[in-house]
């Protein structure tokens, strides 16, 4: 029997380099894709995957992340008063159950994993997922709740990935593989950032993840890796031949919101599957192209 996936950690205390001067003084993660910030994607996706309790690691000017999923009583109340019925309705997913959201702060971007492991008195003796925000995938099944699903099949850890270019590998955590049945695959050895032509394969893992707390000892001891950053990745890699480790080749679409391209791709990809906004932005761009 797997021990129940209850917990989500959700790293949020990057610097979001690439979206200066957009993120001097507001979160990455509080960037919206159509309506909605990209930090209530993942939560939304955490809760649909069973997910109860939640840790957000901050930095600093981080605070309207917090906020976001706090009640804002004075706005409900006028929303109220104004019979903004839609708007209030729109609210409603922003709340959380009293208790169930904490933050740590990590006082220095130190890296994914030095991250992950300021979380560590959150996720205690228990299998626990990650969510990176920036990471936003279009799925039928949520992407989370399709790693839970295979967590509860195989145990151990299990990480969602995909296909990459080649030329691109060094942009990722890369996955050397044993057996490989078309939609799960064996880990046998994980790689951050590798030159194409030293990468094991063209699988990569995207920002979705189902660990073990034993991560947590490897990336204590804050060895440095690519970047000169503690690397989730490689703390990741010291489970393997211990614990099951898989990778799963996920439904859906990725789109990374960490990059300009990828950002205003999901806009437009979200946007279409939106009812009331598709034919919009349907006849818009047709006249960009
Ligand atoms: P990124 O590699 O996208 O870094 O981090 P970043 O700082 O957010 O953005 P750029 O590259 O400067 O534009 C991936 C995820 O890991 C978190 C980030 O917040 C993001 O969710 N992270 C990264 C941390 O929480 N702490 C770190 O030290 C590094």
């Amino acid at each position: 029997m797997t021990k129940p996936l209850r917990k989500a950690v959700l790293p949020v205390a990057g610097l979001g380099t690439r979206f200066l001067p957009a993120t001097k003084a507001i979160a990455k993660e509080m960037l919206p894709v159509v309506d909605k910030p990209l930090i209530q994607y993942a939560i939304e996706e955490a809760r649909a995957a069973g997910i109860e309790q939640f840790c957000m690691v901050t930095g600093r000017g981080k605070t309207a992340l917090v906020e976001h999923f706090d009640i804002a009583f004075e706005l409900e109340r006028t929303l109220q008063e104004r019979n903004k019925t839609e708007a209030l309705e729109a609210l409603k997913a922003t709340q959380v159950e009293p208790g169930s959201m904490v933050t740590v702060r990590q006082q220095v971007p130190l890296g994914l994993g030095h991250a992950i492991w300021c979380a560590r008195a959150f996720i205690g003796d228990d299998p626990f997922a990650i969510l990176l925000p920036d990471d936003l995938v279009l799925s039928q099944t949520p992407c989370l709740r399709q790693l839970a699903d295979a967590y509860r099949d195989t145990g151990g850890n299990v990480v969602a990935v995909t296909e990459v270019p080649r030329e691109h590998t060094n942009r990722y955590g890369i996955l050397r593989i044993g057996k490989d049945d078309g939609r799960m695959v064996e880990v046998t050895g994980l790689v951050e950032k590798p030159a194409p032509q030293d990468a094991p394969s063209n699988l990569s893992i995207i920002g979705r993840y189902v660990l073990m707390p034993e991560v947590i000892g490897h990336l204590a001891k804050m060895e440095r890796g690519a970047g000169n950053e503690v690397q989730l990745t490689d703390g990741m890699a010291k489970l393997i031949g211990n614990q099951p480790f898989h990778g799963l080749r996920y439904e859906g679409r990725r789109f990374d919101c960490g990059d300009k391209v990828g950002f205003l791709e999901a806009q437009i990809a979200f946007a279409l599957k939106r009812p009331d906004l598709a034919d919009a932005v349907r006849s818009f761009l047709k006249s960009y192209v």
